[in-house]
């Protein structure tokens, strides 16, 4: 019994200490800032948030920018921050972007190093009163765009030695209620960088994931409010259904107001994700994943790997107020 004890204790030491060493290492070997001047940079969902923080950044450090936006002032804007090419479109357009795609074949000479797969959106709402249709745009802004974008510059990206990094999100980890399509896709996102990184390791192309948690950008900032999309079309298609009792009118404006004020305190500065963003693109050794901002690095890490009751008797807290239950 002695013994085995003995045996244990020693095996918990060399575990921690194993963990701590590597923590060690990883915390003091040398980790460069590359130089990217010159270097040709694709980012998406230019417009606003961290994609336009993300431009500004790598044309501050040379780095020939192309800027996907999806307006014409976005477009604009990022032309006169010093972007190369600023083609204005809709991602989800496979013709629009498979010729954006080979301008930027053409202008880099197929020698891309980065594409950062930012754009997004988000249509918030309980599975009860979402729409299909707005998981198939959710699935196609932000699953599908980046796969068929990838697949185009993959060629410029193997003869560079590049790097891909997709912005995904916590709920790429932890899918939260209240936000199904957008959990959904980026879970997909997520799946598909596990396979993307093993097939191009071959090419020594790498493939980082950023995990932000809420900050302050505009598809951050509406959310809420976003969930009356959602429940309004339901309204318009099923203005009847027995998914009102549950999800009424006051209850919705109940849940909006309370959780708005909730978002404006916790939500943090977008500079958090744009530093990992440029790290993974700028830095000698790039991390496989980023957990950005506080949030992300502390309550959704403990979501993620604690015993998935415990996280569900947590996320069925997170709605609040509750759902009306019915007598059944
Ligand atoms: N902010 C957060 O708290 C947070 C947290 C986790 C993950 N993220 C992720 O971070 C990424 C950037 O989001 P953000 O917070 O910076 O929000 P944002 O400012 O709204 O940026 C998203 C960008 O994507 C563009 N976009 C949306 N649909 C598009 C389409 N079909 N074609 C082309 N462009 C399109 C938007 O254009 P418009 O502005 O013109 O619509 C916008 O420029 C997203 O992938 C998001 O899921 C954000």
């Amino acid at each position: 019994m002695d013994t085995l004890m003995l045996t244990t204790g020693w095996l918990v030491w060399a575990i921690v200490a194993f963990f701590a060493l590597r923590g060690l290492w990883r915390l003091l070997r040398p980790n460069a800032a590359l130089d990217l001047s010159g270097r040709w940079i694709v980012v998406t969902g230019c417009d606003s948030g961290f994609g336009f923080g993300v431009v500004q950044r790598l044309i501050g450090r040379g780095a020939h920018v192309v800027a996907f936006c999806f307006t014409d002032e976005g477009a604009a804007q990022a032309l006169a921050a010093g972007a190369r090419l600023a083609p204005r479109l809709d991602l989800t357009d496979r013709q629009a972007v498979g010729a954006a795609a080979a301008e930027v074949r053409q202008a880099c000479g197929d020698q891309l190093w980065g594409l950062v797969h930012n754009a997004g959106t988000v249509l918030p709402g309980f599975v009860e009163y979402q729409p299909l249709s707005f998981y198939e745009r959710v699935m196609a802004v932000n699953f599908l765009a980046p796969v068929h974008l990838t697949q185009k510059l993959i060629p410029a990206l193997k003869s560079a030695r590049g790097r891909i990094v997709l912005v995904s999100s916590v709920d790429g980890i932890v899918s939260l209620p209240g936000n199904a399509p957008y959990d959904a896709s980026k879970f997909a996102i997520e799946a598909y960088a596990d396979a993307l990184r093993a097939e191009l390791s071959f090419w020594k192309v790498s493939v980082s994931v950023i995990n932000p948690s809420t900050m302050r950008t505009p598809l951050a900032m509406t959310f809420f409010e976003g969930h009356r999309k959602a429940w309004e079309q339901m309204d318009r298609d099923d203005p009847d259904g027995p998914w009102k009792q549950a999800w009424p009118a006051d209850w919705l404006d109940t849940y909006i107001a309370e959780n708005t004020e909730a978002l404006q305190r916790i939500a943090q500065d977008p500079r958090h994700a744009i530093d990992d963003i440029v790290h993974a693109l700028g830095a000698s050794r790039p991390d496989l994943r980023y957990l950005s901002g506080t949030l992300s690095k502390t309550l959704f890490l403990a979501l993620w790997k604690m015993p998935e009751r415990w996280s569900l008797a947590i996320k069925k807290g997170m709605i609040r107020p509750a759902p009306r239950l019915g007598r059944d």
